[in-house]
């Protein structure tokens, strides 16, 4: 049984939905459970339903063959795991934001050593670090935009996918850093003792995606 690790929510609806396309009947993501890991026989596949950033540490260390996470959140984690494919959906934008009222236009306008807060500092201090921009970075675990309103930071770096909570908390994003999407990846060993099915599953996908385009 291939060994699958994902995060629940409207992602892991995507994925399902895909992967019965594919040929793997996985209704049993359907139902309404607390199970934490959840067969489908008939697929040959197991689902261990995690914290999506802990999605890239349970492949690195094989605990789980194949993972699905957000190349937002891959990026951030730095693990040693292989990426096999762009699955398309969950799109997003990272970007940098600031106060409306600031006055602030592009990042170069930030003053030396501004405060950012965000759920990604390692991309966050990357992405400051190749501007040559002096930024201290604070790392929060969620409602990043909650940073410049209450004081605690200058601007921040998170994602953007409707663009709403930008504009309901009066936030102005001012740079792009990179676009996400899903994507599956593998543990590097997984990969060679189960190249079959590893690649019979990479090759539905690939099929289920080229229809979609
Ligand atoms: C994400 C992100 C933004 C929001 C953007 O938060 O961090 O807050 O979604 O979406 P929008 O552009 O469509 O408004 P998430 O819902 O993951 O919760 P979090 O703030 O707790 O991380």
């Amino acid at each position: 049984m291939l060994r699958i690790a994902v995060a629940k929510g409207r992602l892991l609806a995507a994925f399902a939905e895909m992967l019965e396309n594919a040929g793997y009947p996985c209704d049993v993501l359907e139902k309404e459970t607390r199970k934490l890991v959840i067969d489908a026989p008939s697929a040959g596949l197991r689902f261990i339903l995690a914290k999506p950033t802990d999605v890239p540490t349970y492949v690195e260390y094989g605990a789980a063959d194949l993972g699905v996470v957000g190349k937002d959140t891959l990026t951030e984690a730095q693990k040693h795991v292989a990426e096999l494919l762009d699955l398309g959906y969950g799109r997003c934008r990272m970007i940098v934001a600031v106060p409306e009222a600031a006055g602030i236009e592009q990042v170069t306008d930030l003053d030396f050593n501004s405060r950012v807060a965000s759920k990604y500092p390692n991309i966050a201090s990357a992405y400051f670090r190749s501007h040559g921009i002096q930024a201290e970075v604070i790392p929060l675990n969620g409602s990043i935009e909650l940073g410049p309103i209450i004081g605690l930071s200058d601007a921040i770096v998170d994602i953007t996918e409707t663009g709403r909570t930008l504009i309901e908390n009066g936030l102005l994003p001012i740079a792009d850093i990179m676009e996400s999407t899903s994507r599956l990846v593998a543990n590097r060993v997984s990969l060679k003792v189960q190249r079959a099915e590893i690649g019979r599953l990479v090759s539905g996908l690939q099929e289920v995606l080229a229809c979609e385009s």
